[in-house]
């Protein structure tokens, strides 16, 4: 496909899991180094293989397993943002999951995140990309850990670590079972975000803001099947971190021309747009732009509108928030 929108438009994207982006060839390597065998989570071209959402959080998860030690993520972090500063991208925040990372003990986590960090914080001085850390809970690890997992969020809460989230399958309990951990990120000064409205219908996205009281949600699009709850989610100005190639790939939508993410535009829905794990999902911001564009007729300024309300809604400090929209509204 050729390009339809500038590649170098300068990008922001809000939901990206961190293993999630792990370029295959990576957790490859990283296999072999650990004699671990994963080769059946692999497709004949090297790509991850999977068939269907369920399948996928468990190939996720064998990915996961040859991340061991807190320079596998440093190396990891550092090879996902080449990636996505060659996608034009120049802020994101990623989720991070203590359980991944040292099993939820905030010692271990603190070596990880220290890792995590450093790396992050040489891509901003060699590739001029800005990353900011989402602690997020796993839904069907249950409320036990997510309560763990928030007490990691708020002991290492900070410049990089400034949101708490909930991702996994959004079929395992009901939010209410995580409002000790909500409460808990909350009070100690943490935005907030939910995965819902991906496989659940409507009422997990009204469900994860009644009990949550999340300001973002994490896909959010079949808010689109109750037009009373797209309303309420415009006025209270609930921004939605949409991934239409996720939701294509993972079946979802038939297409992006049958995605709702124009719709929910269209009725004045703060829409921000990411690729959630791009290398499971075959895509990249330039892919999901251009797809759009042919879907939708959706020009450079619709792009950069929607990365200026995506960095409107980021969950990083003024100085930040301020010196990344420069750059994207080309005044820097
Ligand atoms: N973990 C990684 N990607 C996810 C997604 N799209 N939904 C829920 N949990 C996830
Ligand atoms: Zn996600």
């Amino acid at each position: 496909m050729t390009d339809r929108i500038d590649p170098a438009l300068p990008k922001a994207e809000l939901h990206l899991h961190l293993e999630g982006a792990a370029p295959p060839a990576f957790i490859r390597g990283l296999a072999q180094e650990k004699s671990i065998d994963i080769s059946k989570i692999f497709d004949e071209r090297g790509g991850y293989a999977y068939r269907d959402f369920w399948h996928f959080l468990q190939v996720y998860e064998a990915a996961c397993t040859t991340l061991q030690s807190p320079e596998d993520f440093r190396r990891l972090t550092l090879a996902v943002l080449e990636d996505r500063a060659a996608d034009g991208v120049v802020y994101a925040e990623t989720f991070l999951s203590p359980d991944f990372c040292g099993g939820g003990d905030l010692v271990a986590w603190r070596e990880y995140l220290h890792a995590i960090e450093s790396a992050a914080d040489e891509a901003e001085r060699t590739l001029g990309i800005t990353l900011r850390g989402v602690i997020t809970a796993i839904r069907h690890f249950g409320p036990e850990k997510s309560r763990q997992t928030a007490t990691c969020a708020v002991e290492t809460a900070g410049r990089f670590i400034t949101g708490f989230g909930i991702a996994g399958d959004e079929k395992a309990g009901h939010p209410r079972d995580f409002t000790w951990a909500f409460d808990c990120a909350r009070e100690g000064g943490l935005r907030l975000t939910a995965h819902a409205g991906e496989w659940g219908g409507p009422d997990s996205v009204r469900d994860a803001l009644d009990h949550l009281k999340v300001e973002r949600i994490g896909h959010g699009v079949r808010a689109i099947e109750d037009l009373a709850l797209v309303d309420r989610l415009a006025e209270d100005r609930i921004v939605l971190e949409v991934c239409p190639g996720s939701n294509v790939c993972l079946g979802l939508y038939p297409g992006f021309a049958q995605h709702p993410v124009a719709r929910l535009r269209d009725r004045e829905v703060i829409v921000t747009l990411s690729t959630d794990d791009p290398p499971f999902f075959h895509t990249t911001l330039r892919r999901e732009y251009d797809a759009l564009a042919a879907a939708f007729g959706w020009t450079e300024d619709d792009f950069r509108a929607i990365n200026a309300d995506a960095m409107r809604a980021a969950f990083c400090d003024e100085a930040t928030r301020d010196r990344i929209l420069k750059i994207i509204e080309g005044r820097a």
